[in-house]
């Protein structure tokens, strides 16, 4: 299912409507180049899960952990890290489970690692204020309404 969102906030948005539907133990694999919209569409998708801390991209900490009512939401950003090591992808494994949402940035490269029913969303730019957003997998494409346009 493909979507064309014309603004920052209308990612936010998608992403905030895929996380109110997220029941733990999910995880969202984010692709797409630098400015695709992936830390956009993440800071929605703490929205929906009702965490108010402030996303940004975890790029020189790989994984932060923001705390929500129920579940908690793990964000890691691999763009730094092409090669990750073994403890990197242990920790990766433990934090899949029913009390988190996993979200990473840059899924490209621990992609082998992830589990089959992974949610994948990818991130094109069209222009200045338009991404193409594709999100596969899970089911979820219904759960977001298709462009009128
Ligand atoms: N339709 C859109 N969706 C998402 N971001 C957009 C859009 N139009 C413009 N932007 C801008 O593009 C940038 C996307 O940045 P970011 O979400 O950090 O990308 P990424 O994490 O993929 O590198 C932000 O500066 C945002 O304001
Ligand atoms: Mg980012």
């Amino acid at each position: 299912m493909k979507i064309v969102s014309k603004s920052s906030d209308e990612t936010v948005s998608l992403g905030q409507k895929l996380g109110e539907q997220l029941k733990g133990g999910e995880v969202v694999a984010l692709y797409g180049d630098l400015g695709g919209g992936k830390t956009q569409f993440t800071k929605g998708i703490a929205k929906g899960l009702g965490i108010e801390d402030d996303i940004f991209s975890p790029t020189f900490v790989i994984r932060r952990d923001c705390k929500g009512k129920e579940l908690s939401l793990l964000h890691y950003d691999f763009y730094r890290f092409e090669v990750p090591d073994e403890e990197l992808i242990e920790s990766l494994e433990e934090g899949i489970n029913p009390e988190n949402v996993t979200v990473i940035e840059w899924a490209e490269r621990v992609e082998k690692y992830l589990p089959e029913n992974t949610i994948k969303v990818v991130f094109r730019y069209i222009s200045e204020s338009e991404r193409e957003i594709e999100i596969e997998g899970n089911g979820f494409s219904a759960v977001i309404p298709t462009d009128p346009t």
